[in-house]
């Protein structure tokens, strides 16, 4: 089992995927910029992402790490390119130069949204043009990593389902990308009130959902296996926001006829434009994981288990 180094344990999907990585038999440690609390789950180190010095510290002795900190906040990105840019391609350097020094892998976690949203189903291999400067950051951080990274890989998430592991009662509301999707509308039909299903041909309308959880195993076997190159991590089947909506109403047994469509709401726009579809292929990724791309019911079967449970179910 490999020593696995995570930055962005405490966001939501570093956290599962430090959950799953560590249940899997990893040896974990998360590299956070402040004390995480006495309840957080994981081995920490204090970490100062800014230093390469500080992180060849912390990395020392590291099979891999699995880079997933970003500044997630668009609006500061677009106010200040300086500072957007030093958080995602400045950072990713930084843990690139200190991961070569080390001889760990590097594993970035990179976005749906590098693609410009007016194909479908992308290809691993296929340019990506992005829309946005969140889309060019990570697109910038991919060839980071790919030019070089001494050993390593890019890994394109999208449509990511799942519950934050250390904010239980973080923010669950639908945007215009995916994330939080499915539970924001559980959290409301449970309650017994009615939702709005945004449609609109300025937000991320289509995406190949894929839960927290099934990262996390898919991150560990391209660890394993020492893969390099581009992979998408995708789910096995591309869909709407309207048909995920009634997924995610089968398979939590939940009442279709409570789930209304609508325009989105202004305040909820970005100041920048958003990929419509941004379905990814994951066919050539799964096979060389030695998986297989798993359908949006059996996505959402292993996210209700989750909710149930409070434990992330991957499915590979
Ligand atoms: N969520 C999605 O739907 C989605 C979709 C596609 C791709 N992704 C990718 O998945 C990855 C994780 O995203 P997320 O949604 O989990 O984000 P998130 O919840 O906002 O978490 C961001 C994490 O980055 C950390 N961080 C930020 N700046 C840092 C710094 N300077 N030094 C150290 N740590 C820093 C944060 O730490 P603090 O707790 O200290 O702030 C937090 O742990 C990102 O690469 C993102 O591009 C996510």
């Amino acid at each position: 089992m490999a020593r696995i180094a995570v930055t962005g344990a405490t966001g939501f999907v570093g956290g599962t995927v430090a959950a799953v990585l560590a249940d899997k038999g990893h040896d974990v440690t998360c590299l956070v910029r402040s004390d995480p609390g006495e309840d957080f789950p994981w081995a920490w180190e204090l970490t100062d992402t800014g230093s390469v010095a500080d992180l060849e510290r912390v990395l020392d002795g590291a099979d891999a790490v699995a880079h997933l900190a970003i500044l997630n906040d668009f609006a500061l990105m677009y106010a200040d390119r300086r500072a957007g840019w030093d958080a995602y391609v400045g950072m990713t350097d930084r843990v690139i130069d200190a991961a070569n020094v080390v001889g760990a892998q590097v594993a970035l976690i990179s976005s749906d949204w590098v693609f410009d949203g007016v194909g479908h189903l992308y290809a691993e291999d296929f340019p990506p043009n992005p829309v946005n400067y969140y889309g060019v950051l990570k697109v910038a951080s991919e060839l980071a990593v790919l030019n070089r990274a001494d050993r390593g890989f890019v890994a394109r998430v999208g449509g990511v389902q799942g519950l934050h592991q250390t904010k239980k009662h973080g923010p669950r509301t639908q945007d215009v990308g995916f994330g939080f999707f499915v539970l924001s509308l559980v959290d409301s039909l449970s309650r017994g009130d009615r939702y709005t299903v945004w449609e609109d041909p300025h937000i991320n309308n289509v995406a190949t959902p894929i839960i927290s959880a099934e990262i996390g195993a898919l991150l560990g076997r391209g660890i394993d296996r020492g893969v390099d190159g581009i992979l998408h991590f995708a789910g096995g089947t591309a869909v709407t926001r309207r048909e995920l909506a009634m997924a995610t109403c089968e398979v939590f047994d939940l009442d279709p006829g409570m789930v209304d469509f609508g325009p989105v709401p202004d305040e909820a726009r970005l100041p920048a434009p958003v990929p419509f579809d941004t379905s990814m292929d994951g066919a050539e990724t799964m096979s060389r994981l030695g998986t297989v791309a798993h359908s949006v019911e059996a996505q959402l079967r292993a996210l209700r288990e989750e909710l149930e449970t409070g434990r992330p179910a991957p499915l590979s």
